[in-house]
């Protein structure tokens, strides 16, 4: 397992093999990350990319084969094991404590003290301030995990991990919520760890992210290691054929440009959300107009904390009670959604961004979650039937690919990416006349984000107005039939994607937001 000049890798992983329940989930898996390093881990969702980096951080103990760090063979038992020999992961379901400070998160465990033995809460602070600097984020330091939006969050992981100083760093997705400013920001970060030695496992679904950062790329197919890449040569489509196994075709929607004839689902007139006391760290709309045509799909655009989830959350309702400005017209009817009950009575449907605090029921099966929201439609006489149940839950499992043993098995048991998809499965059993989507591919694999793509195109063939806030500007572009670009809660910009590319679509987007910071 050394490398051409003899020198043991910072980590070994040989032969490694892990099942659940006596299904398989890895298979005879090797594995290294050298010094200096970036070691993209790619491969479909449940492909066992997490399982293989949760073993090698030491949080499943129960595993066979065999670790070697710098060469010297190991067994974890427990995270504290691996953090001791110099490894920190960040995981992709965001692990924070919400009732604690942004800087309690990022110190767990590991408190600073005073020479008094209490917890040093200025120092705290100040280190914590000084890691989110380096990710070039504004976050307050002081407020509470619980109060952030996604992204936030995610920066908050990373910004806990950096402060490990590891020699081996595990990014388990960290940038499915950050938008192009904060990745680049965030890829600067890397190359420095890189420079100085560190080696960094690289997971994404994101391709375009791959030649950027990573040196190699490993891809992993139900539970085994397929292909081996070299990161800066390889194309998209190499990769994703391996991970799929058969080449990928078309992954946005061929037809772009569809009706805008069929009248507006929805128009948005300089809507504003004035409330007496603002929500710390949130941003309120204060001034947006849009308009989503029936048939059309609408794209949100803009940097962390510009607003777009602030705007779903207020069409979809959750801003009830707080006064308005300016007008939303659904269907040509002004209305002002007053809770989540009365904006699906409308034909609202909203697939939220966050799916484990907001999306699934963990606990509860795959069935359950996926007929939460339509229980109504298909109950006969008030009663729903376990077996008209399972029908429909069958049905968006099959339609959307979702990889599972079970429909019973508990939501939680599934691999990221399939939980998003059950989630978006059941935005869209309700068919609604407006479907909110925010991120609605965040932790996707490409071949379900093709299938996402296709049937967004689909639903929005039907009649139904769609506005999707996205973070990756090729989603935007390449599903979108227009995009607004969201500033500082205000729309600021639109572009249409028949005349305007990616490259238009950042600029727009990376230069309001450089007045901000002006
Ligand atoms: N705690 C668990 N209990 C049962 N099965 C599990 C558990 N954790 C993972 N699995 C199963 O192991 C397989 C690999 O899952 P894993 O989370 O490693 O996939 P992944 O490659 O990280 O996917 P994603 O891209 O969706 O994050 C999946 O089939 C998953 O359902
Ligand atoms: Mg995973």
């Amino acid at each position: 397992m050394d490398d051409e000049r003899g020198i043991a890798p910072l980590a070994g992983l040989s032969g490694i093999g892990k099942s659940f329940g006596g299904v398989p989930a890895l298979k005879e898996v090797d594995f290294t990350v050298r010094r200096g390093e970036v070691h993209a881990l790619l491969g479909e969702n449940g492909a066992g990319k997490s399982t293989l980096m949760k073993i090698l951080s030491g949080e499943l103990g129960d595993y066979r084969g065999e670790i070697r760090i710098e060469g010297e063979q190991v067994k974890f038992t427990r995270p504290l094991d691996a953090r001791r020999a110099g490894i920190a992961m960040i995981h992709q379901e965001l692990d924070l404590v919400p009732a604690l400070s942004v800087a309690e998160n990022v110190f767990l465990g590991r408190e600073p003290r005073t020479r008094f033995g209490t917890v040093d809460r200025g120092r705290m602070l100040r280190e914590t301030a000084a890691l989110l600097a380096r990710i070039g984020v504004g976050i307050d330091a002081g407020r509470e995990v619980g109060r952030l939006r996604t992204g936030e969050r995610q920066v908050v992981t990373i910004a806990r991990a950096l402060g490990l100083d590891a020699r081996v760093l595990i990014m388990d997705e960290p940038t499915s919520a950050l938008s192009s400013r904060e990745v680049g920001q965030l890829f600067d970060v890397i190359g420095e760890l890189r420079s100085r030695g560190a080696g960094i496992v690289y997971i994404s679904h994101r391709m375009q992210e791959i030649g950027r950062v990573a040196d190699r790329a490993t891809v992993l197919r139900n539970g085994e290691v397929v292909a081996e890449f070299d990161a800066r040569a390889m194309t998209a489509e190499q990769a994703s054929t391996a991970m799929v196994g058969r080449p990928m075709g078309q992954l946005f929607r061929a037809e772009g440009g569809s009706s805008s004839g069929g009248g507006d689902v929805l128009v948005v007139e300089d809507l504003a959300v004035v409330r007496r006391r603002p929500r710390p760290g949130r941003r309120e709309p204060a001034g947006i107009s849009l308009r989503v045509g029936k048939g059309e799909i609408v794209g949100l655009a803009g940097l962390l904390g510009a607003g777009r989830t602030e705007l779903l959350e207020t069409l979809y309702g959750l801003a009830a009670g707080a006064p308005m400005r300016g007008r939303i017209v659904l269907d040509g009817v002004e209305v002002k959604p007053r809770g989540p009950r009365q904006a699906m009575k409308l034909g609202i449907a909203f697939v939220p961004e966050d799916r484990r605090t907001e999306g699934l029921a963990l606990d509860h099966s795959v069935v359950a979650n996926t007929v939460l929201s339509v229980v109504g439609k298909i109950a006969k006489a008030g009663v729903v039937s376990a077996a008209a149940e399972r029908r429909v839950a069958g049905k968006t499992v099959d339609r959307l690919g979702v990889k599972l043993r079970s429909l019973t098995d508990p939501a939680g048991s599934l691999s990221g990416g399939n939980q998003q998809k059950i989630v978006l499965g059941r935005g869209l059993t309700t068919e609604p006349s407006l479907l909110l989507l925010d991120e609605p591919t965040r932790g996707v694999d490409v071949g379900a984000k093709a299938e996402i793509y296709r049937l967004l195109g689909e639903t929005a063939a039907r009649g139904v107005g769609i506005l999707l806030a996205s973070s990756e500007p090729a989603e935007l572009v390449g599903v979108c039939d227009r995009v607004v670009v969201l500033h500082g809660g205000r729309s600021v910009r639109e572009l249409d994607t028949a005349e305007a590319g990616e490259a238009e679509l950042l600029a727009a987007t990376m230069s309001e937001g450089l007045g901000e910071t002006l």
